[in-house]
């Protein structure tokens, strides 16, 4: 089928092999065969705290974990092509080597003279780093077996194949069969398993998103290629918060930890020209400082164009309807363009009113000041709501030198105490244009 009759994605059908079926599939309960074993009570398990947890040498990565890597856990990592999937496995088998136990690193997209550049170019010690050539599950399982390491790599899950399926490597029976069993050795022999697995934005349907419900951690690779800034956030997190994001920067050296991302994101050439505002978005549990950068243009009515780049298309859509019924700013015979600088993906809904301020700013072609941070979610009728975290968000913007705060009513009590030097509390988008 082309189309999905559900979802209407396209393209999004996946050939797969039937396996030989069970006969068993419609037993009924009572001729389940009983083997016996016995349930814990839940108090008497042990948890093995967080001192089981072993640390990757690397703040924003640890961070994004939950705090390091748990024994026996599998970690799925993915992302496009060269967004710096093998880079961060690398330098996380270097971080971790350094302890008691080796690290195992299945190297099945590079050979291992390239695996031993990249570790010569990121200035890594590896003496305690493994590298495995094989791509059979058998194989790695023995070299798992043979080494105890406490981590295994395995770059990429789309090249391992297990006998026990007769499709090609990187189909979903394979993925999923192939995940499995990785997933099991790592518990049997208490190692980290780390899988990284490529996505492309045509194809990730089919790709490693099958092994999604098995594995205990989710991270993905976001940020364009063309920039330096990396994120890598957590979308499923079994040993720690969902949401998290860990920031980073592509040197020559491989990834770098970024020790200010506020300044990283609110661009330090940032211009005074129209169009141009900062906002406080949380991502993960930190108030992060976000440039917003927007351009109206003139086109032709029915014929505008919405681009947008980190931040949501829809969203930006509905904030530009919003606009011109209650600002009365006639956007649908104007191209919008709207984007974060850096690439950062904001989630956040209370970058809204920020988008609006940026798009209104364009618009009318009047520059808004330097030093001015507006946040606020913005509903259908033009509300402004109340966001989350408010504290964490002014502080931030505070704590930057941004003085002026354009913020819904209900925080503006708490922006004042903050130390802000003027703050319009406002309730709706009109109000908000106002104070702009
Ligand atoms: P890589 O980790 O190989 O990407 P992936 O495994 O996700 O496909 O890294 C890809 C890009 O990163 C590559 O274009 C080169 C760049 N890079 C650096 O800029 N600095 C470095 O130290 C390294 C190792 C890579
Ligand atoms: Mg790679």
């Amino acid at each position: 089928m082309g189309k999905c009759p559900s979802c209407n994605a396209w393209n999004s059908f996946v050939e797969e092999a039937a396996e030989p079926s069970k006969a068993s599939r419609k037993r009924s309960p009572s001729k389940v065969a009983r083997t016996e074993s016995a349930a814990v009570a839940l108090v008497d398990i042990d948890s093995g705290g967080d001192a089981a947890r072993i640390a990757t040498g690397q703040r924003e990565l640890d961070r994004v974990l939950g705090g390091g890597l748990v024994p026996g856990s599998t970690v799925l990592i993915g992302g496009d092509p060269g967004i710096g999937k093998s880079t961060i496995a690398l330098q996380l088998a270097a971080g971790v080597a350094s302890v008691e136990r080796p690290v195992l690193y299945v190297a099945g997209e590079e050979a291992a003279a390239q695996i031993r550049l990249r570790a010569e170019r990121l200035e890594v010690a590896a003496d305690q780093i493994f590298v495995l050539g094989a791509t059979d599950t058998g194989a790695i399982i023995a070299a798992v077996a043979k080494h105890r390491p406490a981590v295994v790599i395995v770059d990429s899950i789309q090249t391992v194949h297990t006998d026990r399926v007769e499709s090609a490597p990187g189909s979903v029976a394979q993925l999923r069969e192939a995940g499995a069993e990785l997933v099991m050795a790592g518990r049997e022999y208490s190692a980290a398993m780390v899988m990284i697995g490529h996505v492309t934005k045509e194809g990730y349907l089919a790709g490693p998103r099958v092994l999604e419900h098995m594995v205990d951690t989710v991270l993905y690779f976001e940020g364009d290629k063309n920039y330096v800034f990396r994120i890598l956030r957590a979308v499923k997190n079994r040993f720690g918060p969902a949401g998290e994001i860990g920031i980073f920067e592509m040197r020559s050296t491989g990834l770098a930890e970024v020790d200010n991302p506020s300044e990283a994101f609110t661009g330090a050439e940032r211009s005074t020209a129209p169009g141009s505002v900062v906002t406080a978005a949380i991502e993960g549990s930190r108030a992060l400082l976000v440039e917003v950068q927007a351009l109206a243009a003139p086109s032709h009515p029915g014929n505008a164009r919405r681009t947008t780049l980190g931040v949501d298309h829809g969203r930006v859509a509905m904030l530009a309807a919003v606009m011109e019924r209650r600002l009365g700013l006639s956007m649908v015979s104007h191209d919008l363009f709207v984007n974060t600088v850096g690439g950062v993906r904001v989630d956040d809904p209370g970058v809204d009113l920020a988008v609006i301020a940026a798009l209104a700013s364009s618009f009318v072609d009047k520059p808004l000041p330097s030093d001015l941070v507006v946040i606020g979610e913005v509903g259908l009728t033009g509300e402004v709501r109340s966001i989350s975290q408010p504290q964490a968000r002014i502080q931030e913007a505070v704590r930057l030198g941004f003085t002026h705060l354009v913020v819904p009513k209900a925080i503006e009590d708490q922006a004042k105490a903050a130390g802000a030097k003027t703050v319009s509390g406002v309730a709706t988008i009109e109000e908000a244009w106002q104070a702009l």
